[in-house]
């Protein structure tokens, strides 16, 4: 069986029913601190905490593991800069964890969620996975951090892995069965499409001031789909010898504006809403866009629900499916 750290939420929902949909068989681990009990869909699940050891042990004892997934922890950029004992403690901490309670039991194939923040302000872009890597934010540090631990368990307990790192991940699963559902949202396609339901006045674009085309902020917005079945290809290819333990880019390659996407949800939704032009956000780079090469060449892994509509409608029914956000009843 394969555990899924983090099964519950919004990434690790989309990839558990990929796996299932190739013919394996995941095992839920999750908090539910911000996973959420109703994307568990007769999936076998484990309540449990990555910062208490003996959840871990258990998990491993009930369930036959041959390979983790690991999703679970901490994931945003601000909160991280307020309060980094928290991001340390489950991203980092809670991390070695996992690691130790894998190696007691002889389990050595990790796919790992990591992120284009251990990059920092990149110095070029698309971002090779060799560029270097000097996060601005705890979030991106401590992700950095287990990528680093990844690597010795690699070299002194043979544990093969791979840390891929996503880009902007975005949209929703086709089936309606689960969507991007954060509490607080901090992230810019949900707040716009929740503005352009009439769920909060305006949306913001954070600075015009960037050297960018339309002097906003430029990302590589891929489909969490997209993400989802990168996850199964690179377990398998690990868990069949055919790829090297490594880090690799999810993303598209291209990048869109603030004011693209905006433009995109008005193009989706035909509803008009208020857009406020405001001060840049701290700790936002201009570009992050992937170089995405190593995994279509090592996984023959590609984007291919990533066009910026295609995204912005997903999600946009999700929305309208799915009442309030972040009070959806579980
Ligand atoms: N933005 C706005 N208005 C908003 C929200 C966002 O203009 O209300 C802008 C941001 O400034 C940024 C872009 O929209 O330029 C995307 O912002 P998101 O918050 O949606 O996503 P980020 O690019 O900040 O975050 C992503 C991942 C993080 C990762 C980070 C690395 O979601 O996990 O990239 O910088 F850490």
């Amino acid at each position: 069986m394969i555990l899924v750290t983090g099964g519950a939420g919004y990434i690790g929902s989309h990839t558990v029913k990929a796996l299932k949909a190739a013919g394996l068989s995941p095992v839920i681990f999750d908090n539910f601190s911000t996973g959420h009990r109703s994307f568990i869909k007769a999936t076998p699940a484990f309540e449990g905490d990555l910062c208490t050891a003996s959840d871990l042990d258990q998990v491993f004892s009930e369930y036959a593991i041959d390979g983790v997934l690991h999703f679970a922890g901490k994931a945003l950029v601000a909160e991280s800069t307020q309060k980094p004992e928290f991001y340390y403690q489950t991203n980092l901490i809670g991390g070695l964890n996992l690691l130790r309670a894998m190696q007691k039991c002889d389990v050595r194939f990790l796919i790992f969620s990591s992120t284009c923040a251990t990059y920092g302000v990149p110095e070029r872009v698309p971002i090779p996975e060799n560029h270097p890597q000097n996060p601005i934010n705890p979030y991106g540090d401590t992700k950095l951090a287990f990528e680093r631990a990844m690597r010795w368990f690699h070299e002194a307990h043979r544990l093969e892995y791979l840390s891929l790192r996503y880009f902007n991940a975005a949209g929703a699963d086709a089936d309606g069965e689960f969507g991007e559902d954060h509490d607080p949202e901090t992230h810019l396609i949900p707040l716009a499409l929740q503005a352009a339901a009439g769920r909060r006045p305006d949306v913001q674009i954070f600075g015009t001031d960037y050297p960018t085309p339309d002097g906003t902020c430029i990302r590589d917005y891929i489909h969490v789909s997209d993400l989802a079945r990168a996850h199964v290809a690179g377990l398998q290819a690990l868990m069949e010898g055919r790829v090297p333990s490594q880090a690799l880019n999810l993303g598209t390659g291209g990048g869109y504006s603030v004011r693209e996407v905006i433009d995109s949800v008005r193009r989706v939704t035909g509803r008009p809403f208020t857009v406020r032009e405001t001060a840049r956000r701290p700790g936002d780079p201009p570009q992050l866009v992937a170089l995405v090469d190593r995994a279509k060449e090592l996984l023959g892994w590609t984007a291919v629900e990533s066009d910026l509509d295609r995204i912005v409608r997903s999600a946009w029914r999700w929305l309208q499916r799915n009442g309030q956000p972040g009070r959806r009843r579980e």
